[in-house]
């Protein structure tokens, strides 16, 4: 007799949910919702979580919803079930970015069960990192991972890893001197809640001054301390062959595929945005002949642990089937 097995129910759907809210964002703004509809998973932006001032694009909060989404399709595929995802199923600019919809059972690859296994463990790292190398397999995973997820992953070479985070200073400099923009960190930092940055994962300043991580703590009453960071980084470049939305919601499938590749090998990773965030820094992070456009730096290497952050409770995030999650127009 042929044994017919259903759809996942709605509390494993809602697990894997949860799961894919461990995914990082930009300041921690966790700008997603999420609503089950019997075997599907739809992914939402919440239009008022957008940071207006570094990301008016909202190209960051695309890339954190990708992130988000490639943690939700890991999560269902560790369930046990296989999913199709239509990208835009409605319209490129609406909120509706994505839906999983499961389309059977499916054995649960080694690759999965690894990468699902990262996903409580992957934390951004702002902390120095060990002087040791990052060896070349380690690398070529990631470089893997990213492809697998339409994206491309380049390591600097020591000559370009000088110049992106000479221009990742300069391109904090000028951020920090734009109007509003201290004030929007200030709205995400410190805070006792579920999102933003908190400032026991802030990290100290680098003495060395070479790695360019994020003043998160700028604006409160705590000196922040220095440590010397390693002088010579490994920085990695992740980049695109398009730049519209759907390529925005793939980067971010890309970024969580290589964070979680690195956590699987023990190495801790700092998306390093700033230079991403300046149109004219941004455009010289890639060969300009090799059609790519660069979505997000990153820094790899082996750190103490990192503390995690606080995440939104489901009951915030998981939508009714009956929420109308669409603004008239449904435009972003
Ligand atoms: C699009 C994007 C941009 C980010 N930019 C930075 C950055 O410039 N500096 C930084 O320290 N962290 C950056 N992060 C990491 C977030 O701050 C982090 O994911 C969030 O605070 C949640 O913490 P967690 O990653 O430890 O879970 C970025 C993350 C994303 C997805």
């Amino acid at each position: 007799m042929a044994t017919t097995i259903g759809p996942p129910s709605r509390k494993v759907l809602a697990d894997c949910v949860r799961s894919a809210t461990a995914a990082p964002s930009l300041h921690n703004s966790q700008p997603w919702l999420f609503r089950v509809e019997r075997a599907s998973v739809e992914v939402y932006t919440d239009p008022r979580r957008r940071l207006e001032v570094i990301d008016p694009d909202g190209r960051e909060q695309l890339i954190s919803i990708g992130a988000a989404l490639f943690t939700l399709r890991l999560a269902i595929e560790q369930a046990g079930y296989e999913t199709r995802v239509t990208l835009f199923p409605a319209a490129e600019a609406s909120h509706l970015v994505a839906r999983a919809t499961i389309t059977g059972t499916a054995p649960v690859t080694a690759a999965t069960e690894a990468l699902s296994a990262a996903i409580p463990h992957r934390h951004t790292n702002r902390w120095p990192f060990a002087h040791t190398p990052v060896p070349q397999q380690a690398l070529e995973q990631m470089r893997d991972a990213a492809r697998r997820e339409g994206a491309v992953l380049t390591v600097a070479s020591a000559p370009a890893r000088d110049r992106i985070l000479a221009l990742a200073m300069s391109a904090d400099r000028w951020l920090r001197a734009r109007p509003g923009y201290r004030d929007e960190i200030a709205r995400w930092t410190g805070g006792v809640r579920h999102d933003g940055v908190p400032l026991w994962a802030v990290g100290p300043w680098d003495a060395l001054e070479t790695v360019p991580i994020r003043d998160f703590a700028e604006l409160s009453e705590l000196p922040r301390p220095t440590e010397k960071f390693e002088p010579y980084p490994t920085i990695l470049i992740l980049a695109t062959e398009g730049d519209g939305h759907c390529d925005w919601v793939r980067a971010g499938q890309a970024l969580q595929r290589v964070l979680l590749t690195a956590t699987w090998q023990n190495l801790a990773t700092t998306p390093i945005s700033q230079p991403v965030e300046v149109p004219a820094v941004r455009q010289v992070l890639t060969d300009p002949d090799g059609g790519l456009s660069a979505q997000m730096v990153l820094r790899v290497g082996y750190g103490r642990v990192a503390p995690s952050t606080p995440r939104r409770p489901l009951t915030d995030v998981l939508r009714s089937a009956e929420d109308k999650l669409c603004g008239p127009g449904g435009g972003r």
